[in-house]
Parts: C-alpha cells; sequence; structure tokens
C-alpha cells in the first residue's frame, strides 16, 4: 500500500469512528492507544485519568527536587516537561541510591520491523540518561518470542533477524558498553533466567492473564504465558552473571505507560515469590502524525518517523502529514492564533528540542499568530532531521562485533556484598 492509500485510510477510518455525536471512552493497553471520542471528536489521551484508573502515582515537584538534590542534575527535559509523569515507588529506588546500595534499570522491545521509530526512542534516551546519572547496569529484553506469537504473518527467522537490527538501533542510544546487557528472548532464556519464568507461570492464573490483557479463548496459549517472560527479568537472580544468586536487588522500569498491565502482574507475583516489587517510570505516547489522540506506531506505517528515514521523507512527512493546530487560514491564524497543544510539530518539539527558553517562545508566539504553521514545521524539521541523521551516523558505527559485545552475559562490576 502506498503511504498516500494508507494515510487515507486512516483519515476515512477516523471518519468513520466520529459520526457527530458519537462517544467512546479512551482505550490505552500494550496493543491499542486511542483517546476518548465525545461528540464525534477524537481527544487528545487524557494522562490523569490513566493515572487513576491504573493506580499509578504522579510524578511531583518534590520528587523532582529530590531527584536534582540527589544526582546534582537538572532533571532531564522529559521529566521537566511532564512526559515522564507517573511512578510507582520510585521514591524506593532514589532511597537505595542515596544509601548506595545496588539497583539496575530494565526495559525492552518487541521487534517487530527492522527498524524503530521516533517514538521507541523516548523510553531509550530516558534511559539513557538513568543509567548515566545512576551509573548502574541496564538488561534490555528484546521480546521476539512475543512478536512471533502475537503477529501471526512472521517467521522466528524474521523475528531474530529483527532483534540484532533493533539491538543496533538500541545501541546507538549511547549506552555504557561496560554496563548494559541486550538480549534476544529466543536466543537467551534458559539456565536461571528459565528458572524465574516457571516460578513466575505458576503464580497467575489463566483468568488473571485473560482479564488483564483481553484475551479470549480463541488466542494461542502462548499469549497467555507471555506475561511470564516479561516479568522475568524484574527480578535480579535471572542474570547471575551479573548478579550471581542475588534475589534481593530491585530494578526500575522505563517504559510508556501503556506497559504497566505487564508490571501490575510482576508486581503481584513479586510478592508471592519474597522478591522486591519492580518500581516504575511511565511515560506519555509520543503522537501519530494525524494527531494527539493516537501514538505513533510501526504498525501503521504512515502514523510514524522511522529512524532509518532519509531528511527528505522526514521533511515531506512533517509538511504534508502533520496535524497542525493552526488557524484555517493565515489570516485567521493571524487574528486567533494557533493551538500548540494539539500541534504534531509543537508536540514533536517539546520531546526533541532541548532549549526550554526556545519552547516558550515558541509557545507564546504560535498562540499569539505571530509564529506561522509553515515556520513552525521548518523548525521541527530541522530538529528531527538533525536528531535523526546524529542516530543514523551513531548506528553506522556500530559493527557486529560491537553488537555481540553488548549481547554477551557478563559482569558488570556490581558489589554484591553491599546489602
Ligand atoms: P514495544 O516494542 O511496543 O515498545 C518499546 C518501548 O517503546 C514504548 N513506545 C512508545 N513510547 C512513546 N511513544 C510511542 N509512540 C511509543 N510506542 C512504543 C513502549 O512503551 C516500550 O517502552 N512488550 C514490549 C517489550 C518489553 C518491554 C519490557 C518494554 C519487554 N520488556 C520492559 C518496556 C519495559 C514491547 O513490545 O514494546
Amino acid at each position: 500500500m502506498s503511504s498516500e492509500q494508507a494515510v487515507k485510510d486512516i483519515v476515512t477510518s477516523v471518519e468513520n469512528t466520529t459520526l457527530a455525536g458519537e462517544a467512546a471512552e479512551q482505550i490505552v493497553d500494550p496493543w491499542n492507544v486511542q483517546g476518548a471520542i465525545v461528540d464525534g471528536k477524537q481527544l487528545g489521551i487524557d494522562y490523569d485519568r490513566l493515572i487513576e484508573a491504573f493506580g499509578t502515582r504522579k510524578i511531583d515537584e518534590a520528587t523532582l527536587e529530590r531527584l536534582e538534590t540527589l544526582t546534582g542534575r537538572k532533571p532531564h527535559p522529559l521529566l521537566r516537561r511532564g512526559i515522564f509523569f507517573s511512578h510507582r515507588e520510585l521514591n524506593r529506588i532514589l532511597d537505595r541510591y542515596e544509601q548506595k546500595k545496588p539497583f539496575y534499570l530494565y526495559t525492552g522491545r518487541g521487534p517487530s520491523s527492522d527498524s524503530m521509530h521516533m517514538g521507541h526512542m523516548i523510553p531509550f534516551l530516558f534511559c539513557q540518561y538513568l543509567q548515566e546519572v545512576f551509573d548502574c547496569p541496564l538488561v534490555v529484553q528484546l521480546t521476539d518470542d512475543e512478536k512471533f506469537l502475537f503477529k501471526q504473518n512472521l517467521k522466528l527467522e524474521e523475528c531474530i533477524q529483527f532483534s540484532r537490527q533493533n539491538a543496533k538501533d538500541i545501541i546507538a542510544c549511547g549506552f555504557n558498553p561496560d554496563k548494559t546487557f541486550i538480549f534476544s528472548n529466543l536466543q537467551h532464556v534458559g539456565g536461571a533466567f528459565y528458572h524465574n519464568v516457571v516460578r513466575i507461570s505458576r503464580c497467575i492464573t489463566y483468568s488473571q492473564s485473560k482479564s488483564t490483557f483481553g484475551f479470549n479463548d480463541s488466542d494461542n496459549v502462548g499469549k497467555s504465558h507471555f506475561v511470564s517472560i516479561q516479568a522475568a527479568p524484574s527480578f535480579s537472580n535471572t542474570f547471575p552473571a551479573i548478579f550471581g544468586d542475588r534475589s534481593d536487588i530491585p530494578c526500575l522500569i522505563p517504559c510508556a505507560i501503556d506497559q504497566d498491565p505487564y508490571f501490575r502482574l510482576t508486581r503481584d507475583v513479586a510478592h508471592k515469590l519474597k522478591y522486591p516489587k519492580p518500581a516504575l517510570i511511565h511515560a506519555k505516547f509520543f503522537p501519530a502524525l494525524q494527531g494527539p489522540g493516537t501514538k505513533m506506531s510501526a504498525s501503521v506505517d504512515s502514523s510514524a518517523i522511522f529512524m532509518t528515514d532519509t531528511a527528505a521523507q522526514i521533511k515531506n512527512k512533517i509538511n504534508r502529514h502533520a496535524f497542525s493546530g493552526g488557524g484555517a487560514t493565515l489570516e485567521l491564524h493571524r487574528e486567533h492564533g494557533g493551538n500548540p497543544d494539539e500541534d504534531i510539530p509543537f508536540q514533536y518539539l517539546s520531546f526533541f528540542l532541548d532549549d526550554d527558553e526556545e519552547i516558550a517562545a515558541l509557545d507564546k508566539a504560535y498562540r499569539a499568530g505571530t509564529l506561522s504553521t509553515g515556520d513552525l514545521k521548518k523548525r521541527c524539521i530541522e530538529v528531527l532531521q538533525k536528531f535523526v541523521g546524529d542516530f543514523q551516523a551513531r548506528k553506522a558505527a556500530v559493527t557486529d562485533e560491537i553488537l555481540d559485545h553488548y549481547m554477551t552475559p557478563r559482569s558488570m562490576g556490581v558489589d554484591l556484598s553491599a546489602k
């Protein structure tokens, strides 16, 4: 399908679901992200409602101040802008940092295609910052088994191949080579890892998995078991090369909020197995080109800017497809101003432009109508082209030898005598 046709399909499907007067609840799970539909209009995601529905905590000013005091560094722009907005027991990890007790970071990626998109960068960029300030180990799970179970059209060999390609993308985010272990489930799971998988799966009933993830009787059995495999890296004795037989070293999991259901179950299981519960820190979604009501998604090709896109493709996608919150005509825009909260180029800048003052100035000028939609798009294109260009240069430098190093289980110099 051509990308134009795909965009038309999305537009039609959005139109079809937004008949005047129609209403629908917002949906956020590991497979679907849709804002509510009210009176036929698709809204952005209501993140305060998600905090309430999921039972997480909002990241407040006091937590940001504590982080700054402890690390001696200004919080990352993704924290300052409220993009990482929610957590579970982050303070427990900060306590350990203060007490100089070990902990680690855990995140992951389901490799469903050759290339990651800009939305996938968010948790990884943030993890890179956390690893740098905490100087701690990071484990990255590539769930090639998950993609095989959930996407009927993929061959096992393809999933393994995507894992290696995606690992290069992840390495290009700048992780510490001495303290980062990236693994493919299909290649690595066995031994101590598998011991935890079966311990976990015995604690989760079929009905819990079904109700957490919405499976039905025609879903394959692998899907309902998969949560045990995504849960296992939350426990330190899953990685004997790094943590020996210590099962009491906790982790912090950065991810977008769609992954939270996995870790709600994991936290229940931790209690039963007498392991520490994983702490979490959640991100909002990097929105689709079509607007803030859905996330950028690899399965909707035209919603995404891929990390393999050329400068010309980025320019074209932003100019032609990015949803604008500007006035309908230049005159109306000058008169009434635009709405940055709905404007995709502005949203993208708020994720990828570090300069707080420039963001504030763009926001002000856009609302006032003195900054045009065209000029805002131009700035967005420049920033994204630079980010993707620099990324591609770093990725090109990742050889197979470097990849093998990151993917080999090894000691990371954690002091295992520190309780
Ligand atoms: P996957 O591959 O769907 O997504 C990888 C990570 O990227 C986040 N993400 C986004 N963040 C912001 N904006 C978006 N548009 C966007 N799309 C995806 C996801 O939340 C995730 O953090 N089952 C997982 C793999 C996994 C994992 C984990 C993820 C295994 N263990 C631990 C996080 C933490 C998956 O398929 O992710």
